[in-house]
């Protein structure tokens, strides 16, 4: 129910400066011992930096390169030198440092590269105004997996991209990329015996109108990672110390590979190219000698290519229909003597897992490979919630933390009309530091079973690197602190902490999403006076706010609940630590007009089964306006609207594909008969079975790309208030119409 409107929230520096009189530095993670001395370290223009061999040098370069591009000094390499890079082997921790600084010197001292690499970070961030403060810090990481997933599949990034965020990452002291580099709607790894991968698997047709371009052609979305690429971002990930975990998903998430290669089907009628639907589909690979030939040659080439000790094997939402169906799968069910098709991708993930660790290397699979038995030494990774790492690490199994919603990063972060395409349920930056890598349920002995927690970037709805970059950063910085230094506890200490810490970011050009930082406003009426309910989705700093038109400053007065007025006004708010602003400023008219005219982000959904912001069908590259609703039932409440006086309506509304596999699910998709052929947009009074006030044919909306506004006659109402509720008629889901706003006049 927020309303922001007149939203002033494009990249409002928000200058947390260096805080010089801060007693305690606020670093990202929390170093796990930190002791604070007597004065500070001052580098000079030219400040030499020792090392004691190569690893140190490397080390001590990341850090050098830091420091000049946040515009400190430029530091330089000798023989002795103020600075110095040191190995220590009575530092044990294999990712541990030991950071001594005092006026005259400071020492990074650690017994492995990792550790020497993360003491520079650390002092990296340390260095602000031109001074280190005096301390010393014993650090070492809580978890050994501190982890991200990128999905290359869904959409693909180009190699920069995901170096790039590798860079970030290890900056992160984040220390596991799970590069999810197959599904159904893309093959990205090249596998040289089998070039038909690649060159059919990688390329699909976008769903609805960005399949086609302006001249009528079929639009191909095509990519893979050359092996060039791949050891190129090999090796920037060595030189940040993060692990990659290459995964090729199998037995399920499979139609690109069968689209290459007919012979892996399990079915007579295989697709024929990658697919442009998002959700669970049914192909899946057969279990024949060919399939596992090919499986051979796709582990060879995973074990050629990359050296990390894990390679993932994929595992999840295998729907077992098409093994239901084939004659074949069935006859190795009973030639093995198992119960079921269950039980067949339990074999199926042993036969897999022994090819796997017979090379040297562990399998991990998604939490399903419980379900079929899982081999002995397998890695379980928990997204259906935790309970698969509770039975994996009651079981003896190594497992990872990575459950939905809260770690998938496809959920939006904020109610906000600014917030890019995702899921519907909010995972805030607050909810996810909340999040518990130490589940209560387990034991001491069970819980070293966990070896950490990992975030997932899925990619159906993150087309660009934009909205990849902001659904990933701040909070992989907030997974970084869990992985690193939990229990975090407290969001009011946390949250100045990674606003800091994104400040500092920026100095080197990372972006972030900014758009939980801008307050938002809920507004209503009931005819005589008008309620503001402001917020700050990010939950960090003080809300302060005007009614005067005047900028809010760090003496505004701050938000302390509803605000009623009773005439026409400018609300401006505004979040401040102290005297800093934590966040942009955003204004909000507050006045009989801007409350009739309501945008779809501040209205109800009427249920909430598969909730999604999604993109607008217009265009194929380029600025794509944003839709929200329910993809399972369409349609919107606009709670106690302002009607008293409405005579007509003005609706601003576009379409999406309808590219989701909903299976079974989809016989609960219905519409309402239209009553014109293109279908048309219904407001009624009360609930959606209501009297039908305004009808607005959707004709003129089917003729044009992108949004069209709609305007029509509305049935009068007494007033002040209402409910209304919007929704579509159509003859079937695709394409789905969705409202963007809606003015009453
Ligand atoms: C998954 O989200 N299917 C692992």
């Amino acid at each position: 129910m927020r309303f922001a409107f007149l939203l002033l929230s494009f990249l409002v520096a928000f200058a947390v400066r260096a805080a010089e009189a801060e007693a305690t530095p606020k670093l990202l993670p929390q170093p796990s011992s930190m002791q604070m001395g007597e004065g500070f370290f001052r580098p000079s223009a030219d400040e030499r930096v020792a090392v004691v061999d190569d690893g140190s040098r490397e080390a001590a370069s990341r850090f050098i390169a830091l420091v000049e591009q946040s515009g400190g000094p430029r530091l330089s390499f000798h023989s002795t030198g103020r600075i110095r890079f040191l190995r220590d082997p009575a530092v044990s921790a294999p990712e541990g440092y030991r950071l001594t600084v005092t006026p005259e010197r400071v020492e990074v001292r650690a017994s492995t590269d990792a550790g020497l690499y993360y003491g520079g970070m650390t002092l990296w961030q340390l260095l602000q105004g031109g001074r280190i403060p005096a301390l010393v810090i014993d650090d070492k990481p809580e978890f050994g997996w501190r982890g991200l997933m990128i999905d290359s599949a869904r959409h693909f990034q180009p190699p920069e991209e995901i170096q790039a965020l590798i860079v970030r990452m290890g900056q992160a002291k984040l220390n596991r990329l799970h590069w999810h580099l197959t599904d159904d709607q893309g093959w990205r790894l090249p596998i040289a015996k089998h070039p038909e991968l690649t060159s059919i698997g990688g390329c699909r047709r976008p769903a609805g109108a960005a399949g086609t371009d302006a001249q009528g052609q079929p639009v191909r979305y095509c990519g893979h990672y050359s092996r060039e690429d791949i050891r190129d971002i090999i090796a920037t990930a060595a030189a940040h110390h993060v692990t990659i975990v290459p995964e090729v998903d199998v037995p399920g998430h499979a139609t690109a590979a069968i689209a290459a290669l007919p012979k892996l089907a399990s079915t007579p009628t295989p697709p024929t190219e990658p697919s442009a639907y998002w959700g669970i589909l049914p192909n899946l690979f057969n279990t024949e000698d060919a399939s596992f030939a090919l499986l051979k040659d796709v582990v060879d080439e995973l074990v050629a290519l990359f050296p990390g000790p894990y390679i993932h094997m994929g595992g999840d939402e295998a729907v077992k229909d098409q093994w239901k169906a084939d004659p074949r799968a069935q006859a190795r069910i009973k030639a093995l003597g198992l119960k079921d098709e269950t039980a067949l991708q339990g074999w199926y993930m042993a036969r897999v897992g022994a090819y796997v660790e017979a090379h040297g290397r562990r399998m991990i699979g998604w939490d399903e490979i419980l379900d079929g038995g899982v081999p002995a030494d397998a890695i379980v990774m928990s997204w259906r919630g935790i309970d698969g790492a509770i039975t994996a690490a009651r079981s003896g199994h190594d497992t990872v933390l990575s459950p939905a919603p809260i770690l998938y990063l496809d959920h939006r972060q904020s109610a906000s009309a600014h917030e890019p395409p995702g899921r519907g349920e909010i995972v805030t930056w607050k909810r996810l530091h909340g999040f518990d890598p130490a589940p209560a349920q387990l034991t001491p002995e069970q819980r070293r079973h966990i070896l950490g927690l990992q975030a997932n970037m899925w990619t159906e709805h993150a087309r660009t690197p934009g909205y990849r970059q902001r659904m990933i950063w701040p909070r992989a910085l907030v997974v970084a602190e869990l992985g690193w230094s939990p229990p975090a506890g407290d969001w009011a200490e946390f949250g100045p902490r990674l606003l800091a810490r994104m400040q500092r970011d920026k100095a080197l050009g990372h972006g972030f999403n900014e758009t939980p930082l801008a307050p938002l406003a809920a507004l209503s009426t009931d005819g005589r006076a008008f309620t503001v309910e402001l917020s700050q989705p990010a939950e960090i700093g003080t809300l302060r706010h005007t009614l005067d038109g005047s900028p809010v400053t760090p003496d505004s007065a701050p938000v302390a609940g509803p605000i009623r007025l009773d005439r026409a006004t400018e609300v401006r708010a505004r979040a401040f630590l102290g005297s800093e602003p934590a966040g942009p400023e955003s204004r909000f008219e507050v006045n009989a007009a801007t409350l009739r005219n309501r945008h779809v982000a501040d209205m109800e959904l009427c249920s909430n089964k598969l909730p999604l912001r999604l993109e607008d069908d217009g265009e194929t590259d380029g600025e794509r306006r944003i839709l929200w609703g329910d993809i399972m039932q369409t349609c919107w409440m606009w709670r106690q609207a302002p009607v008293g006086g409405m005579a007509r309506v003005a609706a601003t509304v576009g379409s999406v594909p309808y590219n989701f596999s909903l299976g079974d699910d989809m016989r609960n998709v219905t519409f309402a008969a239209p009553k014109t052929p293109a279908g048309e947009l219904e407001i009624r009074l009360g609930d959606c079975e209501g009297r039908l006030l305004a009808s607005l044919p959707l004709a003129p909306a089917v003729a044009t790309r992108g949004l069209t506004r709609l305007e029509g006659a509305i049935e009068a109402l007494p007033g002040p208030t209402a409910d209304l509720c919007l929704r579509f008629t159509q003859k079937a889901a695709d394409p789905l119409w969705m409202i963007e706003r809606l003015e009453l006049k």
